[in-house]
């Protein structure tokens, strides 16, 4: 059959591993990327991780999809009164997996992120970031602030960089444009009314909705093409899914188990 890295490679779609490879591992953990890294090298396809940041309490940012750790650990409360060290005590793992290794329970800071990726990418892996602010949170637009000193920090700021950046707030997208303008933009939406015509705000050429709402509107797709703008739908995880997506001709995947969308693509 036909290798997988041929097939991404020659129909141009672009794969992302939700919270890294979260259908499988406790999400945005070390073992859930690490993992999403190892899928893209054993298999040597292009993959994007996917990742939410915050601040904590000690001005670090990591990768969680939560403000607070309540959901996703064995502690409790705003992710803005703990510390990184006191993080670092913390079980990311066991609400999801019996028994988890340690770093299924490892929580990620950003940068660790970063070294993983650029790991990867030394060893010849294809490895990018779809890196995603959200808001509102107490802190506002210093995470994209902080985002960009990173990023600009180890070059990462240039238009060949691995990191694209994804928000569903508009203000923050105008000034991610500002700060860090060679990067690709995607502008998240669940409501997709935000953009009834296709057209994205402040240039942006990407739009990412909500799968389950492109069900109810599939003509979506075609006029934000019709704009010139590429479509990511999230979060595609089912077989059924993917082949609607695929059918309808969207441009990138995003999802919690990037095995399922490659096997239902490729037909392996
Ligand atoms: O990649 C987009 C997707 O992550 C948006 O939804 O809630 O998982 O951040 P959420
Ligand atoms: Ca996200």
């Amino acid at each position: 059959s036909t290798p997988a890295a041929t097939f991404l490679d020659e129909s141009g779609l672009q794969l992302f591993a939700h919270r890294g490879f979260s259908g499988r591992y406790p999400e945005s953990t070390h073992a859930s990327y690490a993992e999403a890294i190892d899928y893209a090298e054993r298999t040597g396809i292009e993959l994007g991780l996917e990742c939410d940041v915050h601040f904590t309490a000690d001005d670090h940012l990591v990768c969680l999809h939560d403000l607070t750790v309540d959901r996703t650990s064995d502690a409790t409360g705003p992710l803005l009164d703990w510390t990184l060290a006191d993080l670092r005590t913390v079980d990311f793992g066991s609400w999801f997996t019996a028994d988890p290794t340690p770093q299924e329970r490892a929580v990620t800071t950003l940068v660790e992120l970063l070294d993983m990726i650029k790991d990867a990418r030394d060893r010849g892996a294809r490895i990018n970031l779809n890196l995603e602010t959200k808001h509102p949170t107490p802190r506002g637009l210093d995470i994209e602030e902080r985002v960009a000193e990173l990023l600009t920090e180890r070059g990462w700021h240039t238009a060949d960089s691995p990191v694209r950046m994804i928000t569903f707030d508009p203000e923050a997208l105008i000034k991610i444009g500002e700060l860090l303008p060679e990067l690709r933009r995607t502008f998240l939406v669940s409501d997709l009314s935000r953009v009834p015509d296709g057209e994205l705000p402040d240039g942006v050429r990407i739009v990412g909705p909500d799968v389950t709402r492109l069900r109810e509107d599939p003509g979506f797709v075609e006029r934000a093409h019709r704009r010139g703008n590429e479509v990511h739908p999230w979060i595609v995880n089912t077989v059924e899914d993917v082949q609607f997506c695929r059918d309808l001709g969207v441009d990138g995947y995003t999802s919690d188990f990037p095995d399922v969308v490659m096997e239902t693509l490729t037909g392996a």
